[in-house]
């Protein structure tokens, strides 16, 4: 499997004219990028166009909810965002868990995101002060035995991780290499063969180390993905890396 660098631009931009030209300024600076898969999660309501300029970027979405339709006001269906042509779709942020959504309410969303055939990027990670306390790999633990209860062991082919330490996102203060390597390993035991991504102030300084040190498959970027030349470098900064690596 390529690496994966999946932006995830939260709520934003404000409009739709500017949503299209980072998406196109990021096509442009990204075109001749082989040894990358690269995913925009956009607010919903840009999907719809964003899904016509096309390019390799691959789509995904920001939550979804697990009914196929019905009375649900404000939500959007696994199957709608399969419609506009999305792949995959961030389940669990902690932005999301912070607004009351539930291990019970993300087991139930990755369910139906993979019943719609999407790929769900489930997001763990734990508090500053469950950090302190030394808590950490016990609570990643706790939320990936609850967030995939009784899912059958062929769904997981379709599923991906992101550790997203909580006290790093959006924080300027990303989790450092060594320590995210032991997190990293720790993961490894009990995910197997599941892709794991690292978010949480990844930019285009620290992404390769993330690749090289840390062993992780990829990367789940927030800030750094609003600035199209800042965004590229992160990807072309990998690739590069691949492409040396693949060399030696
Ligand atoms: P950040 O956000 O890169 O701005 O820290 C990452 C995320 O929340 O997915």
């Amino acid at each position: 499997m390529k690496p994966l660098i999946v932006a995830n631009w939260k709520m934003n931009p404000q409009s739709l004219v500017e949503a299209k030209q980072l998406f196109n300024s990021v096509k442009r600076g990204i075109k001749n990028i082989k040894n990358v898969e690269i995913v925009i999660c956009p607010p919903f309501i840009y999907l719809s166009n964003i899904q016509y300029l096309k390019s390799n970027i691959k789509l995904g979405a920001q939550d979804c909810f697990w009914s196929e339709r019905g009375a649900f006001t404000g939500e959007i269906s696994p199957s709608m965002l399969k419609n506009f042509n999305c792949k995959y779709v961030i389940i669990g942020h902690s932005e999301r868990r912070k607004l009351g959504e539930t291990d019970e309410m993300i087991n139930k969303k990755i369910k139906a995101a993979i019943s719609a055939k999407l790929k769900p990027i489930l997001c763990i990670g734990e508090t500053e002060k469950e950090r302190r306390k030394g808590k950490t790999l016990q609570v990643l633990k706790n939320q990936i035995k609850k967030d995939l209860n009784h899912l059958i062991s062929q769904s997981l082919n379709h599923l991906i991780i992101a550790y997203e330490p909580l006290w790093a996102i959006g924080t300027g203060n990303p989790c450092e290499p060594k320590e995210a390597k032991k997190v990293y390993l720790f993961l490894r035991k009990i995910l197997k063969k599941i892709p794991i991504l690292y978010g949480g102030s990844a930019n285009s300084e620290n992404a390769t180390s993330y690749i090289q040190e840390a062993k992780f498959q990829g990367l789940l970027v927030g800030g750094a993905s609003l600035n199209a030349q800042e965004f590229i470098k992160v990807v072309k900064n990998i690739d590069l890396f691949l492409k040396f690596d693949k060399m030696v």
